[in-house]
């Protein structure tokens, strides 16, 4: 399946003094390593664990599963019979095992150039195990669930580190999401603590997290399922006379006058209170490996997010080792991983695979392009970044501008750039190639989901001749597929849908309380696969090229959305009777949400009531969501059977006139006046 060959020419390689030194040096050395991975997962594996520490060692078979819904449930266990702790494993492991007390774990960059912090492994250990104890002392045991809605700031690992200790369950909220949608996630994961911080910029826009938090509170509270606790971090308002003086954190630069932090004293507590007089000490919860570890939501086709949920150890071999051999790291490496520590990627590449390696990384708070577009280069000059991952979406924006703001800064210190979250298209990778990595840094275009845990398809910086757009090959123990609609294999080029035959330690378990749904949707379509949901095309060469998603979801800058999730938020205004919400091509974000509404009788359309329906989407989800384009639907185009004819709406939105066959409409007179209220801006 690995080709035995790959093209030398019309592709590109890793530098000689990359390649020297490397883990995986040559594409001979990758495909030697990646049979071993599927022929004798066991030593393969085994390899790997003898560098982390188990309390107890595994007994059963290394991985040990079922794959086809026509034989049973589906289960996926890994290393049957050995307890750890990933905590333990990230901190004290190479505290006293490796002598990294004194290094630096994070250079902490906020949002303001100047504000900025430097913990060591030691000091975060120790920081960890106070809020651990504190957890403990607020009632959280092991198995309990508790959300974590918090912007981009040490304590946010900390948080996480200190529930994996004690064996509690994290579910991180990405910050930018509205009160709605951390309701909606705490209701679905039961949890009994929320931690949460006053407020943070975003460039120049204040963040009052605290009264989004109490939104989503009272919304429990309301359905009868009051969450018990909440933890604030005051980031903020931490110059405040009452904010101890042990809070980890910097002074914040940026006053913040019109930060109103309200106090509920039957249910709020203050962080820094908490943690002042809390123990450096907190023995780990020795945990079984398919103890959970953590659940991240992620957008599901029905419109409901699905909590992902990943386990101990097979999530923790995976992360560190993706990490390690991805980005090739190495002792003295600087580290910058973007994205935010509420989507998987900062999950895996912020906290996990860094941590499990003794990496030092940079924790960025802000946005590339404040306070000007130069940041990100400025960023990794100060701290001389070795090793440099982000997304498509961030590249494509930072391209607008041009090569001068990038130039502004030397950025010889980079090794390998890395991509995350969305098909890159070529010319982006060209230009992160060429005036971001100056032709020295091979680019590793990495394809994984939520699901996957980690990397399932990506280039090995020194070993994988590169090209621009693919995501190349498979990572060890991942066997891929594609399949053709009736679920046969496709072998030497082909296009179809993307599945993997077989588990590897980091793919996700179950979705959190509800098995069946973890079955229908990546099991029932082709039983004894699991189903990506992304198409996929392979070349003469073996190389694999994502083409996107083949199902209702829509990826905007990097963040994948369900085109049922915004619908139902518009529905949801009295104006809207029907919604239909389809993607159109946008130059920065990838796609971007194009949406048709019909109103009901009476109610004429507006641009204040589009102001109004925009509004709406994004108070219900959040910003991330909020629609480019909308347009008045007094009809949507509809099968007899009263299906909505989406490949019709996508072809309308880009204002694509051949719109193929449309002998199934019930009513095509639709189509003109679609056409004639077409949103004037999307030229
Ligand atoms: O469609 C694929 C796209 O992002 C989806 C997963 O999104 P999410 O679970 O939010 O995780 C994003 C970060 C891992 C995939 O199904 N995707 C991710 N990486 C790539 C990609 N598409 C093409 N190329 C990639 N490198």
């Amino acid at each position: 399946m690995i080709p035995d060959k790959v093209p030398q020419e019309d592709v590109y390689h890793a530098p000689q003094d990359l390649v020297k030194g490397a883990h995986v040096p040559n594409f001979e050395k990758y495909k030697e390593l990646y049979l071993k991975s599927i022929q004798s997962p066991e030593e393969f594996w085994g390899d790997i664990a003898k560098d982390f520490f188990w309390k107890t060692k595994h007994t059963g078979k290394f991985l040990d599963y079922n794959f086809d819904v026509t034989k049973g449930n589906i289960y996926i266990q890994c290393m049957e019979g050995a307890t750890t702790n990933i905590c333990y494993n990230a901190l004290d492991w190479n505290i006293h095992q490796r002598n990294l007390g004194d290094k630096v774990a994070f250079y902490w960059e906020g949002n303001e150039p100047g504000d900025e912090l430097k913990v060591t492994y030691r000091e975060l250990l120790h920081q960890v195990c106070k809020f651990a104890n504190v957890l403990k002392s607020v009632g959280v045991r092991k198995g309990d669930r508790v959300s974590i809605y918090m912007p981009m700031v040490v304590e946010l690992v900390v948080a996480m580190l200190a529930c994996a200790r004690i064996g509690a369950v994290h579910s991180i909220v990405f910050a930018g999401f509205s009160a709605e949608s951390l309701f909606e996630r705490i209701m679905d994961s039961q949890c009994s603590l929320l931690i949460t911080a006053d407020g943070f910029y975003r460039g120049d826009k204040l963040i009052s997290l605290k009264l989004i938090a109490d939104d989503a509170l009272q919304r429990c509270r309301d359905k009868g399922v009051p969450v018990e606790k909440c933890i604030m971090l005051k980031h903020l308002s931490k110059e405040q006379p009452d904010s101890p003086a042990a809070s980890p954190s910097p002074p914040a630069k940026r006053p913040c006058p019109d930060l109103q932090v309200p106090w509920n004293p039957e249910v709020d507590l203050c962080w820094h209170t908490l943690v002042d007089g809390a123990s450096e000490e907190c023995e780990p919860e020795w945990c079984a490996s398919e103890d959970p570890l953590f659940i991240l939501y992620t957008s599901g086709s029905t419109g409901k997010p699905k909590g992902v949920l990943h386990t101990v150890s097979g999530y923790m071999l995976y992360a560190a080792t993706t990490f390690k051999l991805v980005f090739d790291y190495q002792p003295d490496d600087v580290y910058w991983c973007t994205a935010d520590i509420g989507w998987i990627t900062g999950h895996s590449y912020i906290t996990y695979g860094p941590l499990t390696n003794g990496a030092t990384s940079v924790l960025f708070e802000g946005l590339p392009t404040y306070p000007d577009m130069s940041r990100m280069w400025e960023i990794v000059d100060k701290y001389q970044v070795t090793k440099f991952y982000t997304a498509p979406t961030a590249i494509r924006l930072l391209m607008k501008y041009g090569s001068a703001p990038v130039q502004k800064f030397r950025r010889d210190s980079l090794k390998v750039l890395g991509t995350v979250g969305e098909p890159i298209n070529p010319e982006a990778w060209q230009w992160y190639y060429s005036v971001v990595g100056e032709k020295k840094c091979p680019v590793v275009d990495t394809f994984w989901q939520t699901e996957t845990g980690g990397h399932v398809l990506t280039p090995l910086p020194a070993a994988t001749p590169m090209k621009p757009g693919s995501a190349t090959f498979p990572f060890f123990g991942v066997v891929p597929a594609i399949l053709n609609e009736s679920g046969e294999e496709l072998e030497g080029p082909s296009e179809g849908y993307l599945v993997f035959k077989q588990p590897w330690p980091g793919i996700m378990r179950t979705v959190y309380g509800n098995h069946q749904r973890f079955e229908a949707t990546y099991f029932q379509k082709f039983p004894g696969y699991y189903v990506t949901g992304d198409g996929c095309r392979r070349d003469q060469d073996g190389y694999f090229w994502i083409t996107g998603r083949i199902d209702d979801m829509l990826n905007v800058s990097g963040h994948l959305l369900s085109t049922a999730e915004v619908e139902s938020a518009l529905v949801e205004h009295p104006a809207v009777s029907e919604a239909a919400v389809v993607g159109r091509p946008h130059p920065v974000k990838g796609e971007s949400l194009y949406c048709f509404v019909t109103l009901i009788d009476g109610v004429a359309y507006s641009t204040t009531l589009e102001t109004e329906l925009k509004q709406q989407v994004r108070e219900k989800i959040g910003a991330i969501a909020t629609p480019d384009y909308m347009q008045n639907a007094p009809g949507l185009p509809k099968t007899r059977s009263g299906k909505i004819m989406r490949r019709v709406l996508r072809k309308i939105a880009r204002n694509e006139r051949d719109l193929g066959d449309v002998s199934t409409l019930a009513d095509s007179s639709v189509i003109d006046q679609l056409f004639n209220n077409r949103c004037p801006t999307a030229v």
